[in-house]
């Protein structure tokens, strides 16, 4: 347990995890003594998660974040480093970090297809030393808390994705711990699900429940509508953690302005052209309708530097061209993630 409310619900330094790649049978046939090559999955990850607070783990693919989830689980040993999970330490106290943890992965074949939703939580409650005498009850009222209970009886083969995912977080609170580990919980669910499951997580999970909730999501708008806080991990390491206010400010040195004129305009000088923004629409190119020619401009000005607005206008009035259209262009959430996923990419 935490000694104090400030205590880290999760504290990671330094945790480093690689693999060997999974080789072919023929391979492994025939080059029996050879090792597979080494993945890289974590390299000295330092992450603080406080109590009570949704946080997000954003990456592209492969950049460690089940890895870390399962390490934080201790289904995975890291080969460095060291973390506590509700002041548990995840090597010497493995009971301790599950009793404290519920862990709920997006994959659905850790169910029993042939029980029904019911008797699959009753195997599991089992499972997780629940003691019998309050299994029953706490089945039921789980399923109630995801909205189950009319379904419960009903084979989990008959179940929608958004049911099995329900099912799923109602698995993980069986032994009521206080954190939450959620592996893309929205994955393959309609929009709609997917809001539902969002709202259960945000109001029943961390606010009725107080749930501490470490999720890991590749859905931006997931991560920017829930979490509190969020890291964003590339090539198995943290490069920035924060809010995403904090990330938006990184943006806020330059100024994109989008301007739509009768014919092409070089503002070689003034500002500088961006190659094209997150509709893909690309830099000069015209935009024909059907009654007009127009051609768009990206621009980027930086922000402090002054009369750089006013040298633009200036360019634009004595251009000749007619300006059809001028509005400045927030970045969307798409360029944040964009610019923050890309930032150490680079071997
Ligand atoms: N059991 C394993 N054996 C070999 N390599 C593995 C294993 N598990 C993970 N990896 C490798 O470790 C790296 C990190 O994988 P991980 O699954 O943690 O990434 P991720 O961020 O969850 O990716 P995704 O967004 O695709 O789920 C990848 O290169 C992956 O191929
Ligand atoms: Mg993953």
């Amino acid at each position: 347990m935490p000694r104090s409310p400030h205590d880290p619900a999760v504290f990671t330094r330094g945790l480093c995890k690689s693999f060997s790649s999974r080789r072919k049978i023929s391979e492994l046939i025939r080059h029996p003594f050879t090792k597979g090559r080494k993945i890289v999955a974590l390299q000295g990850v330092d992450l603080e998660v406080r109590q009570g607070e949704i946080f997000g783990l954003l990456g592209p693919n492969g950049a460690g974040k089940t890895t870390l989830l399962k390490i934080l689980s201790s289904l995975v040993l890291p080969d460095a480093g060291e973390a506590r999970v509700n002041g548990c330490d995840i090597m010497q106290d493995e009971m301790g970090v599950r009793r404290a943890i519920g862990y709920v992965t997006s994959d659905e074949r850790s169910f029993y297809w042939r029980l029904s939703g019911r008797q699959n939580l009753i195997f599991f409650a089992r499972l997780f030393h629940v003691p019998a005498a309050i299994i029953s009850e706490r089945v039921d009222s789980l399923l109630r808390r995801v909205e189950l209970q009319a379904k419960g009886n009903e084979p989990f083969s008959a179940f929608s994705s958004g049911m099995k995912q329900r099912l799923a977080i109602a698995r993980a609170l069986l032994h009521d711990p206080p954190i939450l580990f959620l592996d893309e919980p929205t994955r393959s669910l309609d929009p709609v699900t997917a809001r539902h499951i969002r709202e259960f997580i945000r109001d029943k999970l961390a606010g009725e429940g107080g749930k501490t909730i470490l999720m890991a999501t590749h859905n931006l708008h997931e991560a920017a509508g829930l979490c509190h806080r969020m890291a964003i991990l590339n090539r198995g390491q943290v490069r920035r953690v924060g809010r995403l206010d904090e990330f938006r400010a990184l943006f806020a040195a330059h100024r994109t302005y989008r301007i739509d004129l009768d014919r092409q305009v070089n503002l070689e000088g003034v500002g500088r052209l961006v190659s094209d923004n997150a509709d893909g629409e690309e830099n000069g190119a015209p935009r024909d309708t059907a009654d007009s020619h127009r051609v768009r401009l990206l621009v980027e000005l930086d922000q402090d530097s002054d009369g750089a607005l006013s040298a633009l206008m200036a360019r634009l009035a004595t251009s000749g061209a007619r300006v059809l259209e001028f509005t400045r262009q927030e970045p969307s959430l798409e360029d944040i993630f964009d610019r923050l996923f890309s930032e150490g990419s680079t071997p």
